[in-house]
């Protein structure tokens, strides 16, 4: 016989599940993503979409997602086949993580760039004194052959140590102290940036709705997108985080104060962006260098433009690292299950396959310069993919698991709605409308290619 396999650890108190959440939510999606997407879909027309993404798809999966894991109180793998007829719900447990890995093999290059640009405000030589040097600085940073591979490594280095240390002892304190740092952080900067003077223009660039710009597609699946990533649902996350969850626990409280911080932080992260690029006559629609270009050109003329930049890769660093545990926890989790490992070895493990996964990601415009799938670089390939694919099959994985695999009875008593119109409409949104706008979505997106 098998020995009884240890207490499984969980979360202190469900405020410490609710911060822990809100720290896997909160990340570079939240920031870097966000900043250029707005810039790319028109601003606040985006917004509109990206509101409705996040009420009509994001909440009714999140609180499924947090479900599934709850009721097994198990990593993602056994979530997905607990009580179901067909062991082969399992494939959707795995494929979760490995869409958890494939996303944590160039968040953490990315999150390398943060901690980088962190590190180079905070030693005083900001990167690109004028405001083409900016530009050249960071081809340059990328060209290397080696440097953002060690700043990869730094980033999974301190994922993996917050991991081993356990989902009180590492996750729930790393959260505890970081995520309200990360909010007081974000607050001052957006109160900086409202006083250059170009308030109006920014605000007006993020909050004002171009209605017209709503009857673009394009615009509705970029909201779609920006929504599953920043949320963080379809790879687990919310599953593995949700079964830690001590035993009264609100699940559709939680999932709204998620949804809620998630999108609020996001937002005052424009209102600390937007303001200030407009103030210095700068162009916000550049794409994904926005953060690491753009705004290290305002930091360079902005009065002080340093203290302002060492704050903001701060928040950025701060924000990546609390969602790369998230991502490198799901796969542990469930190789601990699986192969019946200890956490240490299960996490070293995982973050040495994530660092070489990464490699070609972090040296994608130098030494793995000639992979370009879809004419891109191999990391913009990968998040593609990702974000494009992945996700959306693991968000309709997840829908389809608690919509239709399980009995009503188990869905709705699972999910924990108090109401019972509420748990209907909750209940035909996973069956119906989540999957029906996910298929179009992955139509669309193959339709284009
Ligand atoms: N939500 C994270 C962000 O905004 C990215 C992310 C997507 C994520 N899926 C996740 C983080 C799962 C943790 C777990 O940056």
């Amino acid at each position: 016989m098998d020995a009884a396999p240890p207490p499984r650890d969980e979360w202190s108190t469900r405020a410490a599940f609710v911060v822990a959440t809100i720290g896997s939510a909160v990340g570079l999606g939240n920031i870097w993503r966000f900043s250029y997407v707005v810039g790319e879909n028109g601003g606040g027309a985006f917004l509109v979409a990206y509101l409705v993404a996040v009420i009509a798809l994001g909440l009714p999966l999140m609180l499924a997602e947090f479900a599934l894991g709850r009721r097994a109180r198990a990593d993602v793998v056994t979530a997905f086949s607990f009580e179901m007829k067909s062991r082969r719900w399992a494939l959707a447990g795995w494929l979760a993580v490995i869409a958890s890995l494939a996303i944590l093999s160039y968040y953490a290059i990315v999150a390398g760039w943060a901690y980088r640009y962190f590190v180079i405000y905070l030693i005083g030589s900001p990167a690109g004194a004028g405001r083409v040097d900016a530009a050249t600085h960071f081809t340059a940073f990328l060209h290397s052959s080696w440097e953002p591979v060690a700043w990869q490594l730094l980033v999974l280095a301190t994922a993996v140590v917050a991991v081993i240390a356990g989902v009180r002892n590492g996750i729930e304190r790393l959260n505890r102290w970081l995520v309200p740092l990360l909010a007081a952080i974000v607050v001052v900067l957006a109160a900086y940036s409202l006083t250059l003077g170009a308030s109006r223009a920014g605000l007006g660039f993020l909050f004002t709705p171009d209605w017209s710009a709503l009857a673009r597609p394009q615009v509705w699946l970029a909201a779609f997108g920006q929504a599953f990533f920043s949320l963080g649902v379809g790879l687990g996350a919310l599953a593995t985080y949700g079964s830690y969850a001590p035993a009264p626990v609100g699940l559709p409280r939680t999932a709204l104060l998620v949804a809620g911080a998630d999108t609020s932080f996001a937002l005052v992260a424009g209102v600390a962006i937007f303001p200030a690029v407009f103030a210095f006559g700068l162009d916000p629609t550049q794409g994904p260098a926005l953060a690491f270009v753009t705004l290290p050109q305002v930091f360079a003329v902005m009065p002080g433009g340093a203290w302002f930049g060492l704050a903001f890769f701060a928040l950025l660093s701060i924000a990546a690292l609390t969602s790369a545990v998230a991502l490198v926890e799901v796969p542990v989790a469930a190789v601990i299950k699986a192969k019946r490992w200890s956490r240490t070895r299960a996490t070293l493990a995982i973050g040495t396959l994530a660092f070489v996964a990464g490699v070609p990601s972090a040296l994608s415009d130098s030494a793995f310069a000639v992979l370009r799938p879809w004419g891109v670089n191999i990391l913009e390939a990968i998040d593609r993919f990702s974000s494009n694919l992945l996700l959306p099959l693991g968000g309709l994985s997840v829908a389809l698991a608690v919509g239709w695999a399980w009995p009503r009875e188990r869905a709705v008593t699972s999910g924990g709605l108090a109401s019972p119109s509420l748990a209907a409409a909750w209940w035909y949104a996973l069956r119906f409308v989540v999957p029906a706008a996910i298929v179009a979505v992955l139509c669309w997106t193959a339709l284009r290619h």
